[in-house]
């Protein structure tokens, strides 16, 4: 697929068809996280994939669906609230596999008070998420993501099984996207609005 194509066709999909994925593009995937830009070589990240019915189900057991009382959204926010609260769970349930991309805490670095080094490897992992994205939209397929919040992220973890000193920064959910899945519609900043060359 194109470049510019990729980009267009990356969207995130709540609603997947039943179609399994294939493990071969779940590597291909993760290959294109790994050769993304890393802070000082660190690179400490790990991969969690569940495709097992049962693993992936122990894993979400505390993801809820969030309240939604919007029956007709008003705008683009709107939208997306009634598109995607009630669905954080099933989007998951729905998920052929889920990617738990973790890394490991730069101890060193977090726990000196260099304030410009200490959300490294924060930066690093972002990094690595979103080639993630981009390669799994030219694989023809489509995922779902969550930012897993309070305890989920430990919580999830010990569920894998995953030493304690590693971060879980999102949860990655894959498939074939349903025939039907809806998206929200988006308004991006006009080009013309944003870009400043030279000076503000
Ligand atoms: C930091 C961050 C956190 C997000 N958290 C969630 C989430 O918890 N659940 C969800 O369904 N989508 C989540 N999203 C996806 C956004 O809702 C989505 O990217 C946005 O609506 C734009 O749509 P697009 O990805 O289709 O372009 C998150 C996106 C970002 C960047």
């Amino acid at each position: 697929m194109e470049f510019r194509e990729v980009i267009e066709k990356r969207r995130t999909t709540r609603q997947f068809s039943d179609k399994p994925v294939e493990a071969e593009k779940i590597k291909r995937i993760i290959e294109a996280g790994i050769k993304a830009p890393s802070f000082d070589h660190m690179r400490k990240w790990n991969f969690i994939v569940l495709t097992d019915e049962n693993a992936k189900n122990n894993a979400i057991s505390m993801i809820k669906e969030l309240p939604c009382s919007i029956d007709e959204p008003k705008n683009p926010f709107q939208e997306m609230v009634k598109i995607a609260f009630p669905k954080q769970r099933t989007m998951f349930e729905q998920s052929k596999a889920i990617i738990l991309p973790v890394f490991k805490r730069h101890r060193g670095i977090a726990n000196e008070k260099a304030f410009g080094r200490r959300f490294m490897d924060f930066a690093e992992i972002w990094c690595v998420i979103e080639n993630i994205f981009l390669a799994i939209a030219d694989e023809g397929l489509a995922n779902t993501m969550r930012i897993p919040t309070d305890n989920q992220p430990e919580e999830i973890l010990q569920a894998v099984g995953c030493p304690e000193d590693y971060v879980l920064p999102c949860m990655i959910g894959i498939g074939y996207a349903a025939e039907n899945a809806e998206y929200p519609t988006q308004i991006y900043p006009k080009l013309e609005d944003c870009i400043h060359f030279e000076k503000w």
